[in-house]
């Protein structure tokens, strides 16, 4: 059988550096203090349970961070709504912030043009925490649109200029689609295409395999939106797709027949998971 892995499977630069970063927190830690994340750190339950055994905490909301007085808090690469910075900066924590760049660049770009009246519309998923944070940087109340249906629907403020910026995991093909729905209705807009390289590459890439290969797997966590993401997009193209958390939850005896199999994974997926994945399937056939 032949196996072929995404190049770009497993760990973006933003991930990898919010990983990197909490791990040498741990590792610096002189004075002991707990250090939390906001949130957990990625959508890995493996890496989270592996900070969770090294006493890192996990702050779930807002209240939870009210009650801290002291500790080091770790915002993730998802970032943070503005008024947590405040909060943060209140209660005089010790702050890492890992949030990615490129989720930066869209509170810069919220922020802006939100200020310069624009009504801001995110297309992206309303519940991921990405989202949750860019709303927090909009001076004025974001339209959150995920599906053609609420982009058919859309209607922008009275005399309102439109800004229209992406979630930065969402499917290329399916903001294209969006963006033209809301385009016909004849409002002044700008679009900024904010889907970060690094996922475009790998819908890109993983797309392109699944065309190619007999089976399809996908590795992520359950609730990595950029996973099951690329499941779909891989489903598009072969049939045989299989969404794994682990190697656990692969089914060898649906890969038995299968000439050729591509493996992808999500942007908060280990390579030790890949490779482990990998290695398993190229023994067995
Ligand atoms: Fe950043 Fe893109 Fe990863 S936005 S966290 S490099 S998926």
């Amino acid at each position: 059988m032949e196996v072929r892995v995404a190049k770009s499977a497993g760990f973006c630069f933003g991930v990898k550096k919010a990983v990197e970063a909490v791990y040498q927190q741990l590792q610096n830690n002189t004075k002991h203090l707990t250090i939390y994340t906001y949130g957990p750190l990625i959508h890995n339950e493996e890496v989270v349970r592996d900070l969770e055994a090294k006493g890192v905490r996990v702050l779930n909301d807002e209240a939870e961070l009210e009650k801290l007085t002291e500790g080091i808090v770790v915002l993730r690469s998802h970032g943070v709504e503005k008024r947590i910075y405040k909060k943060l900066e209140e209660k005089n924590l010790k702050v890492v912030d890992t949030t990615c760049p490129f989720v930066k660049k869209i509170h810069q770009i919220v922020e802006e043009y939100s200020e310069e009246g624009y009504q801001i519309v995110v297309i992206g998923n309303d519940k991921h925490p990405e989202v949750e944070g860019i709303k927090g940087w909009c001076v004025t109340v974001p339209v959150i649109i995920e599906n053609e249906q609420q982009a058919e629907s859309f209607v922008a403020e009275k005399e309102k200029k439109v800004c229209i910026v992406s979630q930065t995991t969402f499917s290329y093909t399916k903001f294209k689609d969006l963006v033209e729905i809301i385009s016909k209705k004849g409002y002044d807009i700008i679009v900024r295409n904010t889907i970060c390289n690094a996922t475009e590459e790998r819908q890109t890439e993983a797309k392109q395999i699944a065309s190619e290969v007999d089976a399809m797997i996908v590795i992520g966590g359950k609730s990595s939106s950029n996973t099951q993401k690329l499941y779909e997009i891989c489903k598009k193209e072969c049939e045989n797709t299989y969404y794994i958390q682990t190697l656990v939850d692969l089914d060898f005896d649906l890969l038995k027949s299968m000439g050729c199999v591509g493996i992808t994974a999500g942007a908060s997926t280990p390579n030790n998971i890949i490779e482990e994945v990998h290695t398993n399937v190229r023994v067995k056939f």
